[in-house]
Formats: structure tokens, sequence, C-alpha cells
């Protein structure tokens, strides 16, 4: 909603999508790989979850956690590249500013959440092979359902701020976006206001990412000296 002082621009209703700027003639070759490699994630993935949930010998953690990564994998894809091949066979790069902020949840969102759970994959194994006996005490079904609701929340508290900061932004430059999806300081860089707590909160949590990764990866916990 404007308000009084803010009635000298008004706020788009629609972003323009401009694909791959610059190779606009090879946007219909550029879809083929696209599309062929989406075709595949979502055949790919779905199988994953198809064969996991008709052979009960696959009920177990290991592969709960393989079917929550199949299914971040499909929404993180189909948040993307249906509206980027469309973009590049109809030139529809048109987009409702709503809908851009949604896509642009999502796709942080969870990426956030493929990263918790490959976390999460790891810790299993971890326990499977550095504890077996214990496995079956220490990860329960009741266990694996907060390690996911404990990756779910993360990837959606961290970022929604992204959204709701971006919204309260006032938009008069232009409404086109160099992309082929709404990406997040694409879009608030259109803003004319001071967008530097969208920057810097961004940049935290990028930066608490690489930390995280690189802590995670580095820790004593993926050496396990029982081992050898
Ligand atoms: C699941 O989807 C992701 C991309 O979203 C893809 O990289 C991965 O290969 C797919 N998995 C399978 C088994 O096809």
């Amino acid at each position: 909603m404007p308000d009084s002082n803010t009635t000298d621009f008004t706020n788009p209703s629609t972003f323009l999508l401009l694909g791959i700027p610059g190779l606009e003639a090879a946007h219909v070759w550029i879809s083929i790989p696209f599309c062929a490699m989406y075709a595949i994630a979502i055949l790919g993935n779905f199988t994953i979850l198809f064969i996991v949930k008709s052979e009960p010998s696959l009920h177990g953690p290991m592969y709960y956690f393989l079917c929550m990564l199949a299914v971040t994998d499909l929404v993180l894809s189909t948040s993307i590249l249906p509206k980027t091949l469309s973009i590049f066979w109809f030139n529809s790069g048109e987009i409702d500013f709503n809908a851009c902020l949604t896509q642009l949840y999502f796709i942080y969102c969870f990426s956030w959440m493929e990263s918790g759970i490959f976390v999460a994959m790891a810790f299993d194994r971890y326990v499977a092979i550095c504890n077996p006996l214990r496995y079956s005490t220490i990860l329960t079904n009741p266990v694996v359902a907060k390690m996911g609701l404990a990756v779910v929340l993360r990837g959606g508290m961290l970022i929604l701020p992204y959204p709701l900061l971006a919204r309260q932004w006032p938009y008069c430059k232009t409404n086109i976006i160099p992309h082929s999806y709404c990406e997040h300081i694409a879009v608030v860089k259109l803003a004319c206001a001071d967008i530097r707590i969208s920057s810097y909160y961004s940049l935290s949590v990028g930066f608490f990412f690489l930390v995280c990764m690189s802590f995670l990866s580095s820790c004593p916990l993926s050496r396990p000296s029982g081992l050898s």
C-alpha cells in the first residue's frame, strides 16, 4: 500500500525477466539441455520416491533422508525451470511482483534445506559407521522426523526476511531483471531506497553458509578415528 509520502512513484505490479541477456538469439538452443536435464531430474527423483515407497525394506532413516532430498530437488527445480523455459521458448518474461518474491523465497529456502539434508545424511552415515550397534536406538523415526523439521524450519526462517524486506522497498527505477529467475540481489537492486539491510542480511546468510559448510567438512566427526 503506497502511503502519502511515497505517492510520487508506483510500485510495478510485474517484473520482466530477460533470460540470459546478450544470448537472446541462442535461447532456444540453450533451452534444449535445460529441458532435458529438467525432464531427467523429474523422472529420476520421482523414481526414487516411488521405489522407496513401494519397497518395505527401504523404510529406514537413510532412505527417508534420500526421499527428503528428492522432494527438495523436485521443488527446487520446479520453482526455477518452468519459468526459465517459458522465457526461452515464448519470451514470456513477465512475472507478477508477488510471484517473483515467492519464487525467490522458494529458491533460497530449498537450497538451504538441501544443504541441511546433506548434513543430516552425513550424520546418519557417521552413526551407522562409527556406532553401528546403537544406530537403531539413535536414529529412530521420531529423531528422523525432528531432524527433518529442523532442516525445514532453518531454511524457512533464515530466508523469510528476504521477501519480507524486498516487498517493503519502493520500486521506481525499472522493472527489468536481467536474469532468468528472480535472484535476490537483482530484485532488491531495483528498489529506490537504501537497501543496505537487504544486502547485509543476504551477505551474512551467505557468509554463514560458507562458514557452516567449511566447519562441517573439516570437523573431526568426518574423520572417525575409531576406524583406522
Ligand atoms: C533430482 O533432481 C536434481 C535437480 O533438481 C538432480 O540434480 C538429480 O540428479 C535428480 N536425481 C535423480 C536421481 O535423477
